[in-house]
Formats: C-alpha cells, sequence, structure tokens
C-alpha cells in the first residue's frame, strides 16, 4: 500500500513537471505535492507518523509541561488584556492534537475560571489528522462546545481577541531553494531522470530564479548572498509562505 502510494505520487509530480514547458518545477512545487498531496501526501495519508512509533516526535511527545508553560503564558496574556470574554486560542497546524489536549487539560485544572472564557479553534490542513484531532479531544469535546475547525482564510480580519500559536508549522511550509553559482543567485529545480512503469527518479537542475519575490526576501532580510562572505556553491531555503501567513495572521487579531 505504502509502496503504491509512493508511485502514485511519484507519477503525480513527474506529470506535472511534464506538463510544465520547461520540465521542471520548483523545489517549493515539489515539496508542496510530497507533503500535501490530497491523496498521497505525506500529512494527508493514513498513516502514524508522530510519536516513538512514527516518523518523528515533537516536543508535546515528551510530556505535558510544553503544553503546560504554554498554558501559563496564555493565563498572563489574558489579565493583560483586561479578562477578555471570550479569549480565542487558535492553534495551527495541531498534529494529533496533543498539545491542544495538554493545554486545555491544565487550564480546565488549574484555572477554571480563564478555562470557561476560551474558545479554543484549530486550523489544520490535513483531513486525517483533523479525526486524529478530533478523537484525541473527544472527552473534552463532549462537555465543551467551544473547541472548533476552521480555515484560517475565513476568520474575518480583526476579530480575534486572543493568541495565534503554533509549534513545529511554518518549518512545514513549501520552500524554495536558492544557490550561489558564479557569484549568481540562482534556484533549484526539480525535474524527472528516469521513468518506468514501476519506478520514478528525479534530479535537481540549477538555473534562474522562479520569482523577484526570491529577490526581494533578501533585500528584506538585508543578506547579499552573492557577496564574498558566501561561497560558491552556498545553498539556503526561503519560505516565501511564512510571509504571507505572518501578515494573515497579523490581519486576523
Ligand atoms: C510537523 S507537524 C506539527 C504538529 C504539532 N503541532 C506537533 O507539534 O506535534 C505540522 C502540522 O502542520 C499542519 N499544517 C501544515 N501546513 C498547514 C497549513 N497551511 N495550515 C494548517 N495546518 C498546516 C500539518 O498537517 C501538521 O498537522
Amino acid at each position: 500500500m505504502e509502496f503504491e502510494n509512493n508511485l502514485n505520487l511519484c507519477k503525480f509530480i513527474a506529470q506535472k513537471i511534464k506538463e510544465n514547458p520547461q520540465n521542471r518545477i520548483t523545489f517549493a512545487d515539489y515539496m508542496n505535492w510530497v507533503l500535501y498531496h490530497p491523496e498521497y501526501g505525506y500529512y494527508t495519508v493514513n498513516q502514524p507518523q508522530f510519536g516513538a512509533t512514527g516518523d518523528f516526535v515533537t516536543s508535546p511527545y515528551f510530556g505535558s509541561d510544553f503544553g503546560e508553560m504554554l498554558a501559563e503564558q496564555f493565563v498572563q496574556m489574558w489579565e493583560i488584556l483586561d479578562y477578555p470574554n471570550p479569549f480565542t486560542l487558535v492553534e495551527m497546524g495541531a498534529g494529533q492534537g496533543l498539545l491542544a489536549s495538554d493545554i486545555l487539560c491544565f487550564l480546565k485544572k488549574q484555572y477554571p475560571e480563564f478555562y470557561s472564557k476560551i474558545n479554543y479553534l484549530i486550523c489544520e490542513k490535513s483531513a486525517f489528522l483533523k479525526q486524529q484531532q478530533q478523537k484525541q479531544l473527544k472527552n473534552l469535546l463532549n462537555i465543551n462546545q467551544s473547541i472548533q475547525w476552521c480555515d484560517l482564510e475565513t476568520l474575518k480580519n480583526e476579530t480575534i481577541i486572543g493568541c495565534f500559536f503554533s509549534n513545529e508549522l511554518v518549518d512545514a511550509f513549501p520552500v524554495h531553494q536558492v544557490i550561489v553559482q558564479n557569484r549568481q543567485l540562482q534556484e533549484i529545480y526539480i525535474t524527472v531522470d528516469s521513468e518506468t512503469s514501476i519506478d520514478v527518479t528525479f534530479q535537481e537542475t540549477i538555473t534562474e530564479l522562479s520569482t523577484e519575490k526570491l529577490t526581494d526576501y533578501f533585500k528584506l532580510i538585508e543578506i547579499d548572498l552573492c557577496s564574498p562572505a558566501y561561497a560558491e556553491g552556498y545553498r539556503t531555503e526561503v519560505n516565501l509562505i511564512a510571509l504571507d501567513w505572518i501578515k494573515m495572521v497579523a490581519s486576523k487579531l
């Protein structure tokens, strides 16, 4: 099943590359399909991914302390903002819902008054993980109707009094990869190397930048990768989606 999924994903990506007039896609497009293809993407297929038996662990899997420390911060924010009701917590990219569970269980026990004012929203891209979150939060959901799932885009501007937070979300956004070649900034693309009925292999190719946003990004952060400070072949990632994301979050608060 896993082999079939992977092969289907590779064939899908190969098709996307062939449809492109230059027979290539950016690394960001490649990463987007690999992680988020609706049927075959890493975050969308029915496989265990987190925890000791999965592919990786994140802080909530080492204990509830991380969620509890965040919860203490949320209480402080609520106090500083003069006890708004509701106080909305928006968790983005909630994985299996462990962090949400740690935060809410702790607040319920330690800060019942604050807990009663919380509106907990989860923005999750993966339908499979959304189901897992609902399972994880089932007990809390039965008695607390104020946990809801939504899309960030659909939240009205300037309506959220509270806090947006996430753990290991931004590094899951697809990135462009750039490289210094002959003192010029170039981009890394993915092309098809070979394809048979049972196997597809990809390779990298390096050529001009796909978008001026990459040049603008380095101007914004005031880094000149073409200066002598960076060696020939210096390679790094650019997370353009993070910039749009942070603007969107700011517009909702
Ligand atoms: C590395 S996991 C981290 C999960 C969890 N926060 C944790 O610490 O265990 C990234 C999570 O972000 C979600 N995700 C990625 N891009 C997203 C987006 N644009 N909007 C909402 N969720 C997203 C993934 O589906 C996954 O749940």
